[in-house]
């Protein structure tokens, strides 16, 4: 089964990707998976109206590059600019809906793209940013045998109305991939891309190992307990943006009977409806 429906610790792991959206604002959203898989995530999320977005859904045929993403969604876009995330990548920090709102404004008011870095101990795994001494993104490279910093280019991605035309530009690379490294040169190129650096304060996690995607449940586990909070739920975070009202948000923890996930999300409604 698809790779981004498996638990990360107590929900599946397209919910946090999916939460960055919803954080981001982003509310009409294209989810594109393979033939055979699409039906089980219209079963897990539906068309979204319970949280207060829309969810429709395409398919990949092949897995012909993350740059497809955008003929795919051609229509979806109708000529407006994008976000793109991961299903795999799961991000937590403070500051970050802040980063996330600025990124939207950017592409929508500035045009080309904003990109976010992580520095990592691995990054010949990931797209590689090399930056100028200002901090300016020069260059990017897929996976190279010697990176040139170690600074990864996350699955996190906010364009300008022109990615779909650049999309369409694009040629299959050595491994026939419609590659979002070379997407994404297109925008370096121009001198249109912008690159945020996460910094040690935000959590980028991945989960394309057995180990990293243990040490990404036991991370959300620890984070949880500790604090009491959930990462990614879906349904506060729609009451907090306000895409659903807090008695919606109580009438679906009801709905959740015992659970811990539903638990918190009714006492996380009463809050709501107590500070106001
Ligand atoms: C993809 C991108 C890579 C990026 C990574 C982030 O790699 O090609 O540039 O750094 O996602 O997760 P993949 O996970 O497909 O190997």
């Amino acid at each position: 089964m698809s790779k981004q429906l498996l638990p990360v610790y107590d929900k599946p792991m397209i919910y946090y990707p999916v939460s960055v959206l919803m954080l981001a604002g982003v509310r009409e959203i294209l989810i594109i998976t393979t033939p055979h898989e699409q039906d089980q995530f219209i079963r897990l999320l539906g068309d979204g109206s319970r949280w207060g977005v829309s969810f429709t859904y395409a398919v990949q045929p092949s897995p012909d590059g993350l740059a497809q993403a955008f003929l795919i969604g051609a229509d979806h876009l109708d000529g407006g600019p994008a976000a793109l995330v991961l299903g795999d990548n799961i991000f937590f920090g403070h500051g970050l809906g802040e980063q996330l709102s600025d990124a939207v404004s950017d592409v929508e008011k500035e045009r080309g793209c904003t990109l976010f870095g992580y520095r990592v101990s691995d990054p010949e795994r990931y797209g590689v940013a090399s930056v100028d001494r200002e901090g300016r993104l020069v260059d990017i490279e897929e996976k190279p045998e010697k990176p040139k910093s170690s600074l990864a280019i996350t699955g996190l991605y906010f364009y300008d109305s022109d990615v779909v035309e650049h999309a369409r530009a694009l040629q299959p690379s050595p491994r026939g991939e419609l590659e979002i490294t070379d997407l994404n040169r297109i925008y370096v190129e121009r001198g249109d891309a912008r690159l945020v650096d996460l910094g040690r304060g935000t959590a980028w996690l991945d989960t394309g190992t057995q180990d990293a995607l243990m040490e990404a449940g036991q991370f959300v586990q620890v984070l949880q307990h500790r604090q009491g909070v959930t990462i990614a739920c879906l349904e506060e975070i729609a009451m907090q943006r306000g895409f659903i009202s807090a008695d919606t948000a109580l009438a679906l923890a009801d709905e959740m009977g015992k659970s811990s996930y539903g638990a918190y999300l009714r006492q996380a409604a009463l809050d709501y409806l107590d500070e106001r």
